[in-house]
């Protein structure tokens, strides 16, 4: 499941590759990304199914829900009736409705009518607030990219990023605190943070295992034959990512003097820190 973080395509060629090897549906996480593009197709549309958010805080919006695409008919088949509590569009009962036969535990995550109408017009706006979210980025980048301890998310080649947020990694060796570089920039009103403060396997989920039935599967699996206990240490390089990370708010509808706040209290935290370094 390649996850299109911040809106930057991940490089499918070579996930499809081991997918293929391994006969795996690629699931792509695209909501974040939603018209961004690899070597000329849209993000989503690259592997067996695409997922995408409507959150509203990403690039379109219904305030809520989302969406998956697929090729495949038995997976669209699939998830249109779970979505529906597991109704089957057609009943194989006889003299029984569809809508009264339920094949399996499902949910309702139906989309209605209304949020499907502005999802409508959300997307006429896609391709505009995608521009100016790339352009807004762009500004960002070109005010700090002095600093090279503070590095921009790297695109890939032959994609087309569509910036959700504008990410930065600080590098290792500058010993800048990540936690306090976001706290002095959101000090001068700029909204500056660590997207993943604590690693997936750090999680409460995972660490407490709380929730998961009498049975304690996976962490105590039969099948399995040891017990799973995640812990810190354990994803050495996730674990490091995640204090590294900054994401700086790129959305579409900054205003110029919006970006010049951004780039101006990017700039005065990132020179404080040079001059005390130096
Ligand atoms: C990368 C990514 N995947 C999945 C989700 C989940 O989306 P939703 O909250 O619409 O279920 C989000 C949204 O926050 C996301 O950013």
């Amino acid at each position: 499941m390649p996850v299109h973080m911040f809106g930057q395509p991940c490089d499918m060629n070579p996930i499809l590759d081991v997918a293929g090897k391994h006969d795996l549906m690629v699931i792509e996480d695209a909501a974040q990304a939603a018209g961004a593009e690899y070597k000329g197709k849209k993000t989503g549309t690259i592997g067996q199914i695409g997922c995408f958010s409507f959150y509203l805080n990403k690039n379109i919006t219904t305030a809520e829900g989302g969406m998956i695409v697929t090729n495949d008919e038995q997976v669209a088949t699939r998830a249109a009736s779970i979505r529906n509590h597991c109704r089957p569009e057609v009943s194989n009962i006889p003299n029984v409705p569809a809508y009264n036969v339920f094949w399996g535990i499902g949910w309702n995550a139906r989309m209605n009518s209304l949020q499907a109408a502005i999802g409508r017009g959300q997307l006429r706006r896609l391709e505009d607030s995608n521009r100016r979210r790339t352009q807004n980025a762009a500004y960002i980048r070109h005010y700090v990219e002095e600093f090279e301890w503070l590095r921009p998310q790297k695109v890939i080649k032959d994609a087309k990023p569509v910036y959700w947020m504008q990410a930065f990694r600080i590098d290792e060796d500058s010993k800048i605190d990540r936690d306090e570089f976001t706290s002095a920039v959101s000090a001068e009103g700029v909204k500056a943070e660590g997207y993943t403060p604590i690693p997936v396997h750090l999680q409460e989920l995972f660490t407490k295992q709380v929730g998961y039935g009498r049975t304690h599967c996976p962490f105590d699996c039969p099948v399995y034959g040891k017990k799973i206990q995640y812990k810190a240490g354990d994803c050495p390089v996730a674990e490091k990512l995640c204090k590294q990370d900054v994401v700086i708010p790129c959305y579409h509808s900054l205003r110029g003097s919006d970006l010049n706040d951004i780039a101006a209290a990017l700039t005065r935290v990132a020179r404080w820190y040079e001059t005390k370094h130096r």
